[in-house]
C-alpha cells in the first residue's frame, strides 16, 4: 500500500452555503452547454465594452452542491461590480470535464466563466484523451476560495469512529458503497486517497454532483462519502448524517467537534479542494483583468465574508485572486497530484 503523501501545497480549503438571493439567474438543466458565441447570448461587444451583456458562470457538478454554492455566493457582488447579470449554468458529466472543454472551446470573450476546484489539476492524471490542456486552453481569473472535506456516512451506517470505519470498510469492502461526483471530482479523489490509505477497494456510486450524492446519503441508498464542508455541514449540524473527521491538518470552526484525520488515526489522509476562475485561452488581458479585479471585490465583500465564515471558510488572501498566483497553484497541482495518482496506480479512464 503506498504511502499517501500530503500534497505539497494542499491548502485549506473552506467551502461556503450560498444563502444570499443573488442577483445571478440559475439556469439550465446541464444539456446544453455554454454557447460557443458567449453565455450572453453571444459575445461579439469588443472589450473596451466588456461587459455588455450578460456572463455566464459554468459549474461543472449538479446544482446545490459545493461548487454550485461557492460559485452562488460570489456572483451577486460580482455581478454588482461588473454592471451585468449573471446566469449561473449547470454543466454535469465526467467529474467536471465535460464543462471544462466545453467552456475551452467557447468564444474568448469574457462571457463565458468556469468554475472549477482541485479537480481541473486531477484530470490531466485521470483521463487519457481529456480533450483539452487545463494550463494551455484557459486563462486564469484567480483562486476563490478553499475547502475542506468531510467523511460522512448514512446515520445507520455501523462504524462510530474513523477507526471503525476503517476496520468495517476492510473487512467488507466488497459489500460497501462510496459516493462521489464522478472521477476527477474532489470527491472521487478524496474517496481514492481513502481507498489507498486502507488498502482496501469499494464499490464506488457516481453522482452528476455530491448534492444529489448526499441526498442519497441521507436516504440510505449509499453507505459513505467523502464531501465538502460546503455541502455538509449542516447535515452534520443537523445529525443528518454520521460525520467522522475533517481532511484539514486544523479542526473547522463551523464543525468545531469533528476531529481532523490526523487526530482519528488516519494522518496521511489530508486533502484539501482549492477553487478558482477560468475563461477560455485567447480571451483579452483587459477583460481577465476586469474579472479578476471584480473576484477580488466579491472576496472582500462582507457578507461573502460572513457567509463563508458560516462554514468555517475565508476567500482566498488578496494576492490569491490573481491569474498568476492561479495559474502557479494549478501547475503545481498538476505535478503533485500526477505522481500521488501514479504511485496509487489509478488506471487512467
Ligand atoms: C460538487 O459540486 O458536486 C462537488 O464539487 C463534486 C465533487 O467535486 O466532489
Amino acid at each position: 500500500m503506498s504511502t499517501i503523501r500530503r500534497p505539497a501545497g494542499t491548502v485549506r480549503l473552506f467551502a461556503v452555503l450560498a444563502a444570499a438571493s443573488l442577483a445571478v439567474t440559475a439556469c439550465g438543466d446541464g444539456d446544453g452547454g455554454p454557447t460557443a458565441g458567449g453565455g450572453g447570448g453571444g459575445g461579439g461587444g469588443d472589450a473596451a465594452d466588456y461587459p455588455d451583456q450578460n456572463i455566464t458562470f459554468v459549474v461543472p457538478f449538479s446544482a446545490g452542491g459545493p461548487t454550485d454554492t461557492v460559485t452562488r455566493l460570489i456572483a451577486e457582488p460580482m455581478s454588482e461590480e461588473l454592471g451585468q447579470q449573471i446566469v449561473v449554468q449547470n454543466v454535469e458529466g465526467a467529474g467536471g470535464t465535460v464543462a471544462s472543454g466545453e467552456v475551452a472551446n467557447a468564444e474568448p470573450d469574457g462571457y463565458t466563466v468556469l468554475m472549477h476546484h482541485i479537480g481541473m489539476s486531477t484530470a490531466p492524471a485521470l483521463y487519457q484523451d481529456l480533450g483539452f490542456d487545463p494550463l494551455e486552453d484557459f486563462e486564469m481569473i484567480g483562486l476563490v476560495t478553499e475547502v475542506p472535506m468531510t467523511i460522512v456516512a448514512r446515520n445507520d451506517f455501523e462504524p462510530e469512529t474513523l477507526e471503525d470505519l476503517i476496520d468495517y470498510v476492510s473487512a467488507n469492502a466488497d459489500s460497501v458503497t462510496l459516493a462521489n461526483a464522478g472521477i476527477g471530482a474532489a470527491s472521487h479523489l478524496c474517496g481514492l486517497l481513502f481507498q489507498d490509505a486502507i488498502g482496501a477497494t469499494v464499490q464506488e456510486v457516481p453522482y452528476e454532483g455530491t448534492g444529489p450524492a448526499l441526498t442519497d446519503l441521507i436516504g440510505g441508498q449509499v453507505d459513505f462519502m467523502c464531501d465538502q464542508t460546503t455541502n455538509t455541514t449542516s447535515q452534520i449540524t443537523a445529525g443528518e448524517v454520521k460525520a467522522y473527521a475533517v481532511t484539514t491538518p486544523e479542526r473547522v470552526d463551523s464543525l468545531p467537534d469533528l476531529p481532523t484525520t490526523e487526530e482519528a488515526g488516519l494522518p496521511d489522509l489530508q486533502v484539501g479542494v482549492w477553487h478558482g476562475l477560468y475563461v477560455p485561452a485567447g480571451t483579452p488581458e483587459e477583460i481577465v483583468t476586469q474579472l479578476s479585479d471584480a473576484l477580488k471585490v466579491a472576496l472582500a465583500d462582507q457578507g461573502v465574508i460572513d457567509q463563508m465564515g458560516d462554514l468555517g471558510t475565508a476567500p482566498v488572501a488578496e494576492e490569491d485572486a490573481t491569474p498568476e498566483a492561479h495559474r502557479a497553484r494549478l501547475e503545481e497541482q498538476i505535478e503533485t497530484w500526477g505522481q500521488i495518482i501514479a504511485d496509487a496506480g489509478v488506471e487512467q479512464s
